[in-house]
């Protein structure tokens, strides 16, 4: 019984002495985290001012993810202050920040950040966590740490590839609620580096803070409103490999086929040849660019442009078709029309050349030598018609879908 009793009493001695220790250092080397500090709690201003949490990012790298949804990978220094005033300063104050270890952040309250819109979040792991703290003389708690954000993107694509899209950083309070509480971007809050423009080599981008609305409103979330800071990344595709990829050849393959006009509609194989190869070659490279684009349950831009160019090709060969059927027909009727003009005409041959022009109107003889045939005249009126409509076409289609 006086043996515990000592003991207690040695060890309160001991427990005053080193809490009377720790104020007594509170200039120098002292324990930052007092004994007595509630990390449960969080250090609410005593003047009843929202408690500002700060943020800034600075972006290292922004990456395409390679996934059906559109998506970026953003590398990036993601950094937190605030101001706790129940921490201590290890240092005289003229010393500025000073680099503390880590492990503290297991003994200190921390804010509750939450990114909306995100797949997945990564720190950065080499030797431990890639992060740094800093502590201020006022006392401000200042976290770096390294980390890769999956950020889901819009995924409207009806104008695919001339679609932009918007990936929105939202970063939310999960629990600590407005008015008490608020959040906001540092001065200079978005830092992207210019090197990023090299590393996201099929996209123009645009990445700025949204000026600030300090809640964000959020579908049945608790507490209602959060605090949060926003940022928008606006992602426009470059256009220059899909013209030279897709548009370009396509268009050029509808050209090719119609370079069939000029061809004597009676060399059968070769104009099927020419026309059936680049209806296949146009469906082919359809099935490639729908492989590599988004899915999608409706037509994009590019779907609208290789349904049409197929379209023309088809319409090509279909012309061809009719051409031939009306040369077979030609072939199997007109033989004996022409002999009972020739029987008339040979007829009234002794008479004057006038009345024979008179008598041959009269009975209705094809005129061989400026009439064309209808199969010369369907050729003739498909050669202005489908690259006029062609032509039409992109009229519509290229101010339509680039604007
Ligand atoms: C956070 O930002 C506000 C205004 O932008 C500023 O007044 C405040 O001092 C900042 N707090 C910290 C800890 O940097
Ligand atoms: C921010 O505020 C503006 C009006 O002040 C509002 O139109 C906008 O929807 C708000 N944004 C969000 C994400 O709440």
């Amino acid at each position: 019984m006086n043996l515990e009793e000592m003991l207690r009493a040695v060890v309160m001695v001991l427990v005053v002495l080193k809490s009377v220790s720790g104020m007594g250092s509170d200039a120098v080397g002292g324990d930052i985290v007092a004994s007595n500090y509630m990390q449960e709690l969080a250090p609410w201003p005593e003047d009843n001012s929202p408690l500002l949490v700060n943020f800034s990012l600075k972006i290292n790298n922004i990456v395409e993810s390679k996934d059906k949804q559109l998506g970026v990978i953003i590398d990036c220094y993601f950094r937190v202050t605030w101001q706790d005033p129940r921490l201590n300063y290890p240092g005289s104050p003229d010393e500025g920040e000073i680099i503390i270890n880590p492990v503290i952040l297991d003994k200190i309250w921390l804010p509750d950040p939450y990114i909306f819109n995100v797949r997945s979040v990564q720190g950065v792991h080499i030797l431990k966590d890639v992060q740094g703290v800093t502590i201020s003389p006022d006392k401000s708690v200042f976290i770096s740490s390294a980390m890769k954000i999956d950020l889901a993107c819009s995924s409207k694509f009806e104008k695919y590839p001339f679609d932009s899209q918007i990936c929105t950083l939202a970063i939310f309070s999960y629990m600590y609620a407005h008015p008490s509480f608020a959040m906001r971007w540092l001065d200079r809050g978005l830092v992207v580096d210019p090197a990023v423009s090299e590393q996201l080599t099929n996209y123009e981008y645009s990445f700025n803070i949204i000026p600030q609305n300090i809640t964000c409103t959020c579908y049945a979330c608790i507490p209602p409103d959060p605090p949060c800071v926003l940022a928008s990344l606006k992602l426009t595709r470059k256009m220059m490999g899909y013209m030279l990829g897709t548009f370009l050849p396509s268009g050029l393959f509808v050209m090719v086929s119609w370079a069939s006009f000029f061809w004597p509609a009676d060399v059968i194989p070769g104009r099927t040849v020419l026309v059936i190869t680049s209806l296949l070659t146009l469906i082919s490279m359809h099935t490639a660019v729908r492989q590599s684009s988004p899915e999608t349950s409706y037509m994009k831009g590019v779907d609208v442009w290789m349904f049409i160019c197929i379209l023309h090709s088809i319409f090509t060969l279909f012309e061809y078709g009719i051409v031939l059927y009306l040369m077979k027909r030609q072939k199997v009727s007109p033989v004996s029309k022409p002999v009972k003009t020739h029987q008339l005409v040979t007829k009234v041959i002794p008479v004057k050349p006038q009345v024979v022009k008179e008598i041959s109107a009269g009975v209705d003889v094809p005129e061989e030598r400026s009439q064309l045939k209808p199969e010369e005249k369907l050729e003739k009126l498909a050669t202005w018609f489908l690259p006029i409509s062609f032509l039409l076409f992109n009229i519509i289609y290229w101010p339509y879908y680039i604007t």
